[in-house]
């Protein structure tokens, strides 16, 4: 994709054409698959698909990972390539059923009989994907019990390129909540039990200590008895989340792992990127001043009035020196990116890009 403004992008859409007309079966299932009809000159007809609909395409994906196959193309090779050697699904007879997960998502992910989850990625990256490249990194090194393990990946190497990251395959988790939904239905475990036990006369103290502090401090009671299930799973995502660090801060080799320190130079552009997000955004603000209610206007007004202020209150960045190591992270880390099993978190979707010396 081109555009007017702006750096140009590429995106990964896998096409199907069907020659015999009534075209495909699974066509009535997903009828938005169906691009457009093609005709040649003897006046034939076919039509031109998104191939993801088209199960026997997705069978086809997974034979190719298990096979290890090559395609190549005139640009370019399309690799498929196994990370961990699954016995199982090599040696299994088993017809593993593609579905495509019933979920928005900015990606296209296809579970294979509630064992594998392919996620074709839409918008392409050029150079080894984070979530492959940190996940390799984990399983090689780490083997961390909170990290999905991978099984295959399906890159696009062309000569003279850096290979491009297609889709990933990892080991599908049956039963999982996403994090989001998890906290969803701990808040109305929550509202539920206010509700049947009205407030008992208790008042519910406000804490006025920082967060830091607080953690040193006992839970209070009453917060155990209404949501006292839930701060357990915080605390176990917490470990987990630690436990990520940890592995992802203990390189000393790999020196796209390895621990940086926080030069002044990149203080400086940590100082400078942040300075200038500030003003991108409040740019969009007053841009945008029409399409906000007009009840959210005073409070635009003071944000903008503030800008200044605002970046004022980076200038410690520039000031102090940080003494704290750079590591690599997670990228992209929210609720959404963690399954709860019932019994731990998992995390999925690593983002992350290399730290920039
Ligand atoms: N290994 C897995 N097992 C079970 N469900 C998964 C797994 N990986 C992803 N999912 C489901 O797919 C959703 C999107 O996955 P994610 O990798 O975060 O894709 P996206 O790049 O679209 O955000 C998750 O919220 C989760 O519901
Ligand atoms: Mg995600």
């Amino acid at each position: 994709m081109d555009y007017i403004e702006g750096e140009s992008q590429t995106y990964f859409l896998a096409l199907g054409c069907a020659i015999a007309d009534p075209a495909a079966p699974w066509l009535n299932d997903s009828p938005q698959s169906a691009l457009c009809r093609l005709q040649n000159q003897e006046g034939e007809t076919a039509l031109l698909y998104a191939a993801t609909a088209d199960p026997s395409f997705l069978a086809a994906l997974l034979t190719a990972i298990q096979e290890q196959r090559r395609f190549a193309g005139q640009q370019g090779t399309l690799v498929a390539s196994q990370i961990e050697p699954f016995a199982s699904l090599a040696s299994s007879s088993t017809h593993f059923n593609p579905m495509p997960l019933g979920e928005e998502q900015r990606n296209t992910s296809i579970i294979y009989g509630e064992r594998f989850i392919l996620k074709l990625f839409r918008k392409l990256e050029e150079g080894i994907n984070p979530d492959l490249e940190i996940r390799r990194f984990l399983s090689e090194k780490h083997r961390l019990r909170h990290i999905v393990p991978l099984v295959g990946a399906l890159e696009y190497r062309r000569l003279g390129a850096e290979p491009i990251t297609l889709g990933v395959l990892q080991e599908f988790v049956p039963d999982v909540r996403n994090g989001w939904n998890y906290t969803l239905d701990g808040l109305r475990d929550y509202f539920d039990r206010l509700s049947i036990q009205p407030e008992d006369g208790r008042e519910i103290p406000v804490p006025q200590e920082s967060i830091l502090a607080l953690q040193q401090q006992e839970l209070p009671e009453l917060a155990i008895e209404t949501i006292g299930p839930y701060l357990a799973s915080a605390r176990l995502l917490g470990q987990g989340t630690a436990e990520l660090h940890c592995a992802l801060a203990s390189e000393s080799q790999n020196p796209q792992f390895t621990p940086e320190i926080f030069s002044l130079f990149y203080q400086r552009s940590l100082y400078q990127s942040a300075r200038t997000l500030t003003g991108q955004t409040m740019r969009v603000l007053a841009k945008r001043w029409q399409s906000l209610p007009p009840t959210a206007h005073p409070l635009a007004q003071r944000v903008l009035n503030r800008q200044e202020e605002i970046i004022w209150q980076y200038q410690p960045i520039l000031e102090q020196k940080i003494t704290a190591l750079r590591i690599r992270c997670h990228g992209d880390y929210h609720l959404r990116q963690v399954l709860f099993t019932g019994k731990d978190f998992l995390i999925i979707d690593l983002k992350a890009i290399p730290i920039a010396p």
